[in-house]
């Protein structure tokens, strides 16, 4: 025990010496690891050594990060900034950080993230965002987020959660979302589909509790039943994203705007929305306008057509049936003239 109790605190003063570790941090060579938390940094020390595996920057007060922050450090695993004073982040601040796996963001004061802040981290398998300002969030953070595997954006401000965003995420097996400003109200409602499946197949969550409109205030959406949410636009969210008919988008995106009004307000526009029917209804009763229009011209036109006809053939039978009676009388030759000016 005393022995290894020596050999710890030797390792412990001897390695920073030994291997250029950072003024204000301990480095742990085996597992190259070096602990930087609760020194009062305000950014990054410039000296870390290039070999390292895990950075601790924890219970610090680093406000900003630049561009390719950890271009020094390139083999990172793992970085956690725990309980630092972050309220936003640079894009591409990961930039070359091909093998991050864990990223920890927890307790800070980000309240937005740049579309594809995380695109640059490819191998990806944990991200905590829990315990910030975050009232929204993109549909899409990372572009190949096939390894992401634990999301935790507990504690923040969202509203709501983009399908699209949870779709590109298709490994995620542990999800915390709760302690949010969720909005349990049609928007929500892919969300709901979503952690249905999610939690079908053997996925991880806590619970989404609804913070507004007031009548599901403390409800969990998940246990909100599928008719309350029947007026919704449903059918395009029973689709993948890219299956969505395009007539489908400009009806969701108007609601989308009104998402600071009040509950009660959106609760009812939820209700009462346009159905798809009346646009297919109006449509067929033009048809049906332009047909009998058309068939009633039509029927005009030959009603015309046959008074004419008769008229005509009226006439003409008059015309004929005089000139019969008196051609009756004549001679060959007087018949020969009577054909002669039928023709002309
Ligand atoms: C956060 O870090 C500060 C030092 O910067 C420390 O005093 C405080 O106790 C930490 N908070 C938590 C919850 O660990
Ligand atoms: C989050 O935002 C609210 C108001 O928008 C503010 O009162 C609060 O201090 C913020 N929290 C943090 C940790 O920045
Ligand atoms: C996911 O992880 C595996 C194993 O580490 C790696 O081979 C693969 O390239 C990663 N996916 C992406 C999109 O980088
Ligand atoms: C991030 O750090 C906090 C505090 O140490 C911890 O509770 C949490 O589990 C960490 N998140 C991840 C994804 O490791």
């Amino acid at each position: 025990m005393e022995g290894e109790l020596f050999l710890l605190s030797s390792v412990i003063f001897l390695l920073p010496v030994a291997c250029g570790c950072p003024e204000r941090c301990h480095c742990h060579s085996p597992s190259n690891a070096v602990d930087c938390s609760r020194q009062g940094l305000a950014e990054i020390p410039s000296d870390l050594p290039p070999q390292t595996l895990t950075l601790h920057l924890q219970d610090n007060q680093i406000h900003q990060l630049p561009t390719a922050a950890f271009k020094s450090v390139p083999q990172l695993t793992t970085l956690n900034l725990y309980n630092n004073s972050l309220s936003n982040l640079t894009p591409g601040v990961f930039h070359g950080l091909q093998h991050l796996r864990v990223l920890n963001l927890t307790q800070n004061s980000l309240h937005f993230l740049e579309s594809r802040l995380f695109h640059s981290l490819p191998q990806l398998r944990e991200l905590d965002l829990s315990s910030n300002n975050i009232s929204h969030l993109p549909a899409s953070l990372g572009e190949p987020w096939e390894n992401l595997t634990v999301l935790a954006i507990q504690q923040n401000r969202l509203r709501q959660l983009d399908r699209a965003l949870l779709e590109s995420m298709p490994r995620m097996k542990r999800l915390f979302l709760k302690d949010n400003l969720w909005k349990c109200n049609c928007h929500l409602l892919s969300l709901k589909l979503w952690l249905e499946t999610f939690v079908y197949k053997g996925g991880i969550t806590d619970s989404v509790i609804c913070v507004s409109p007031d009548t599901w205030k403390g409800k969990d959406l998940l246990e909100i039943p599928h008719e309350l949410y029947h007026p919704c636009p449903f059918p395009s969210l029973h689709l993948q994203s890219s299956q969505v008919p395009q007539g489908a988008a400009p009806r969701a995106v108007p609601r989308l705007s009104n998402s600071h009004s009040t509950g009660e307000r959106d609760h009812r526009e939820c209700e009462v929305k346009p159905k798809p029917r009346p646009a297919n209804l109006r449509h067929a009763v033009a048809t049906t306008v332009i047909t009998g229009v058309v068939c009633g011209v039509v029927c005009l036109m030959m009603l015309a057509a046959a008074i004419y006809g008769c008229t005509y053939a009226a006439i003409t039978a008059q015309y004929h049936g005089g000139r019969l009676a008196q051609a009756n009388k004549p001679t060959k030759t007087e018949g020969k003239e009577l054909s002669d000016s039928s023709l002309a």
